[in-house]
Formats: structure tokens, sequence, C-alpha cells
């Protein structure tokens, strides 16, 4: 069989490498889910014989499946070891087999064909009922045998989405991908997207970063008021500079710094696989440099031990290491410091004073993918780290690391002595100890 030279992005690659139940990636328009999926199955079934599955809610005719996009994907590949026929595509070297179903059309008597499934795609899943996936669930029972899904979201409560994703166990991997990351992405679609974002943001959350049309009141910050900070131009500002620091604490994660002078965030640098010694000198440099009035890091794993250098190196003063799951300082009405924290930046981007925010999509999707909840003494809590992390595929190192910038009420009173010889570069912004402070925020 003639090998062929297949680029599947990154962010798909679980779908070869990986062995989960369940693969579920949503999101917005673009994202590259359907030609990943795609490319993946025709890899997969080169290489040994398996039984694929493609299904939707309802497949009036053949022409509504998938069956068209795998025959292009076909031409264009040249594969000529894959047979197209109307209903079905077969490989004929390996003797696999690809069907294409509508779920809605299956009674019960038909569904068990689908049994020996290896592979089953569910294709536009924002459309599968609760009754179609209870009946298909079971159905497909084969050892080994793996779920694909892939879906952009439509109401908060999708069927599938609330059974599989919302609450996904370790057997499911949950991804979200968006035009963004799809490095195939025709430059048109791009323009598309950009004038959406501009004309319509709501629309632009729903269309292209694959948001729930319903999405509110369990979001804890509106797309809205995000836009709105990115939309200005860099404000001047006098602020005092803070830093939070997101220490990275598995692989992937990436290591975040967000520097924020009142309301002004002017900008996040973003490092990965850096050690404790490493993260502490480009700290050092960032004080050297910067004099920043407060760095507050995040001492939850490797954090504890940059802490410890920087404190041995005399920058008590200057670094705070804050824990986000230690008491709030109002804990009256926050569960703990995270909650605070990210609550602190709900009420600077909604505040009466502008403020800026860079237009990058990293902070935008960090901050609107949060979920908020309140405990039986109606203290604000936020989706547990881990569920959020599962649900999309990665942490939101960029929304700590500002988060962090919200861990104290800033007072001009207490400057560092460390820059007593240079306090005349550094000028005190009183905005916000005033009443539009955020209480002091
Ligand atoms: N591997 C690829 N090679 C070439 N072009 C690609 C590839 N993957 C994606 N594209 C381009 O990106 C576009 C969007 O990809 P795709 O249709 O797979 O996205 P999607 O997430 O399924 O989006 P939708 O919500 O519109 O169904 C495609 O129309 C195609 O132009
Ligand atoms: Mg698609």
């Amino acid at each position: 069989m003639p090998k062929i030279k297949v680029c599947i992005p990154a962010v798909f690659r679980p779908l070869l490498s990986q062995k989960k139940r369940i693969k579920f990636y949503y999101g917005g328009r673009a994202g590259g889910k359907s030609y990943a999926f795609a490319d993946s199955l025709l890899i997969l079934g080169r290489m040994k014989k398996l039984f694929i599955v493609c299904l939707r809610e309802i497949q009036g005719s053949i022409r509504d499946s998938v069956h068209k996009l795998l025959s292009d994907r076909i031409s264009y590949y040249r594969l000529s070891d894959y047979k197209v026929t109307d209903t079905k595509i077969e490989n004929k070297v390996t003797g696999t087999v690809f069907v294409f179903k509508g779920l809605r059309d299956q009674d019960p008597q038909k569904i068990k064909s689908l049994e020996g499934a290896d592979i089953t795609w569910i294709e536009e899943a924002q459309t599968i009922t609760k009754k179609s996936w209870d009946i298909l669930e079971p159905t497909i029972r084969k050892p080994n045998s793996e779920i694909w899904i892939s879906m952009n979201r439509e109401q908060e409560n999708d069927p599938l989405w609330v059974a599989v994703a919302a609450q996904p166990d370790a057997n499911t991997l949950v991804q979200k991908v968006n035009y963004t990351d799809n490095p195939f992405c025709p430059q048109e679609m791009k323009d598309l997207a950009d004038k959406c974002r501009e004309k319509n943001p709501t629309d632009y959350a729903h269309i292209w970063l694959g948001e729930p049309i319903l999405n509110g009141n369990n979001k804890l910050i509106d797309l809205q008021s995000v836009k709105k900070a990115q939309s200005g131009h860099l404000i001047e500002t006098s602020g005092l500079l803070l830093i939070g620091l997101d220490i990275a604490r598995f692989g992937d994660d990436e290591t975040v710094f967000c520097f924020r002078r009142g309301r002004v965030c002017e900008r996040f640098e973003a490092y990965r696989k850096k050690d404790t010694v490493e993260v502490a000198n480009i700290v050092t440099h960032y004080i050297q440099q910067y004099q920043p009035y407060r760095i507050f890091l995040d001492i939850g794993g490797q954090g504890a031990g940059v802490y410890d250098i920087l404190t041995d190196r005399g920058f008590r003063e200057v670094v705070r290491g804050i824990s986000f799951g230690e008491k709030a300082i109002q804990s009256d009405r926050y569960v703990n410091k995270r909650a605070e924290m990210w609550d602190g930046i709900r009420q600077w981007l909604t505040g009466t004073s502008p403020v800026y925010l860079p237009n990058d999509t990293a902070i935008t999707d960090d901050l609107c993918d949060v979920n908020k909840k309140y405990d039986r003494l109606g203290r604000l809590q936020l989706e547990e780290k881990e569920s959020l992390k599962r649900r999309l595929g990665r942490s939101p190192d960029w929304g700590d690391a500002l988060a962090l910038t919200f861990a104290e009420p800033i007072f001009e009173q207490d400057m560092p002595n460390l820059y007593t010889n240079d306090t005349d570069k550094i000028s005190i912004e009183t905005l916000f100890c005033g009443k539009d402070a955020g209480r002091g925020w």
C-alpha cells in the first residue's frame, strides 16, 4: 500500500495516539473537526480491519452524511486501496468498512447491527437527542471500541454535552477546538470570523468560539465585557505594576506572567518547560528591570520552590505566595481565594472606568470558559480546576495569571523599601483606592 503523508493538526493527534472510550471534540465553525476525523479514520482503516459507523441524528440520504467528505479525502490523497460505492466505503487491503446511518431512522432491532462497531463517529452531535444516545451508548460495546463525537455547541443543555462532556469521566477525552487551532483554516473563513467579531461579539462567541447560545447565567465572565476591554487603545496609566505568575503544574501547562497596572493589563509572557530556578531567574530579572510593586505567585506545586528561592534572594517584600485553595479575604462571599481573585477580574471588567486587555484569544477563551456556582451558604465558587481542565483540554493559565494580580487590595502607603533609592521612578496609582475601586482591588 503506498504511504501517504497526512497532516493532522496537533490538537487532534489524540484521535490516533490515545485510547479512550469517548473522544469528544467541540467548538465553533471551521475548527477542522470534520477533516481531522475523516483523515484519522482513513489512516486507521488502512492499518487494520475496522468496522466504522458514521452516524448523525437524521440522514435523509447518503448526501447528508460524511460519505462525501471521506470520498473527497480519498480522492485528494489518491488512496487507491479504498473503494467507494453509493452506500459504503471499503478498504480492499485491510477489509475496513465504513457505513453511514441516521440514528433516528434506526429501530431498536436495526441498531443491533451497530454492535460490532470498532469506531463510531457521531457528526453534528449537537442534534443528537437524549433518547438516541440512551439507545446507542450501550450498543457500542465491543472491547476497545471508541465513540468519536464532533459537535458545535447549540444550547447550554445540549443532550450529548450534558451526558458526556459536562462532567467527563477518566475514559472520556473532551477537547475544545476553534478556527484559531486549525492551521488549514482558509483566509476567507478568518475574514468572516473577524467581521462577525466586530459586528456582534455574542454571535461571534457562539458561531466561531463554540459557546452555547444561552451562554449567560452560569458563566462568571461574559464575552461582551472582555471584548470591550480588548477593543480600546492602550490607556495611559501611572498605576503601580502588579505581576501575576501562574506556574505550570504539568508538562502541557504554561508558566504565564501577567503584567497589570491598575486599569491596564499590559501584556502576558508565557513559557514552557522551565524548572524552578529558571522561573526564579526570570522573576529576578523582571524585579530588577521593572520594579513591580508586587508579584503574586501561585505556590501550589512547583511555585513553592520558586517562592523560597525569591525570598532567599531578598525579595520577600515584593513577592507574595498565593494558594488558590486558601481562605478568601472576604470569606463570607467567596469559597476560596481562587473565586475571590477571579471575581476581581469580573469586577474590574465591568466597573465604571474603562479597562484594557490585550486582544489575544488565549485570554479571551480562558476568561469566558469558567463556570460559576454558589455553595449552600451562597458563597461564590468556581468550577473545579480539574473539571475545567477535562472540559477544555487545558488549564486556564492566562486567566489564572491575570486573577493573581487581584490577590490583595493595593494601597499606596506601603511602597517597597527595596526600591527606595529609586522611588521617583514609581508613580502612585490612586484610581484603585477610590470609590470605583472594586473595594480597593
Ligand atoms: N487537513 C486539512 N487539509 C486542508 N484543509 C483543511 C484541513 N483541515 C481543515 N481544512 C480546512 O478548514 C476548513 C474547516 O475545517 P472543517 O470543516 O473540518 O471544520 P469543522 O470544525 O468541522 O467546522 P464546521 O463547524 O464548519 O463543521 C475546511 O473547509 C478546509 O478548508
Ligand atoms: Mg464539521
